[in-house]
């Protein structure tokens, strides 16, 4: 289990000295929430925070834009060379298109889905896609429950991605009591924020999480 840092739900004035100890054992990738007061309804960070955290450590980014027309802002990540660009299907009409341009850039394609949003919305985009982002909680916010349809629908879509060799990420509300669920389903990585940063060492926490994944 691959566990991505929700750095929303870090102390963030703190990050500048915080940031460079975090240890790529423990953490393996800085999952970057992309909120524009629009689709969703916080404004959070965009590029230039991005720029910063970039220069700060060398773990790679997990960039999860929120954000109503996505094909505007994609091309900003390019130069961070993130791990993976995930936009949400919700959000464009364009993505088919968009996917290829993030293919093309050498980051991951990645697709999110908001708990509403049924499985089958993606079928069109699995050849274009290398990993769904399964949204277990309404996007906007970090702290809020797992909900309780996530478990059925990973099951779904774990089936879906599979066949295509596409990795499955789930976000929202993943801790210390669900991670092993998770892993168990076939879960590839885990986004943690309030679970990861509640403890004030998310190096120590993203190992016991680790360990309690069991892979
Ligand atoms: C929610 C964000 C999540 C969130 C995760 O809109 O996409 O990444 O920060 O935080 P927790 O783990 O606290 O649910
Ligand atoms: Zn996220």
């Amino acid at each position: 289990m691959k566990i991505s840092a929700s750095i929303l739900a870090a102390k963030l004035s703190h990050l500048a000295v915080d940031l460079p100890k975090y240890d790529p054992t423990s953490i393996d990738f800085i999952h970057m929430d992309v909120m524009d007061g629009n689709f969703v309804p916080q404004i959070s960070f965009g590029e230039a925070f991005t720029k910063e955290v970039k220069s700060l450590t060398n773990i790679p980014l997990d960039v999860h834009l929120m954000v109503r027309r996505p094909e505007d802002h994609v091309p900003k990540y390019f130069e961070f060379k993130p791990y993976c660009i995930t936009f949400h299907i919700e959000t464009t009409h364009f993505s088919v298109r968009l996917a290829e341009e993030i293919r093309k850039s050498g980051a991951k394609v990645g697709i999110s889905l908001n708990p509403q949003t049924p499985v089958e919305s993606i079928s069109h985009l699995l050849p274009y896609l290398d990993l769904v982002l399964l949204m277990t909680v309404d996007p906007g916010f970090y702290g809020q429950s797992f909900v309780a349809s996530g478990i059925d629908k990973i099951k779904r879509m774990r089936e879906l991605t599979a066949k295509h060799g596409i990795l499955l990420e789930v976000d929202g509300g993943v801790n210390e009591s669900n991670i092993k669920t998770l892993s168990d389903l076939g879960v590839d990585l885990c986004v943690v924020g309030s679970g990861l940063y509640k403890t004030g060492d998310p190096n120590t926490q993203g190992k016991k999480l680790k360990q309690l994944a069991g892979a």
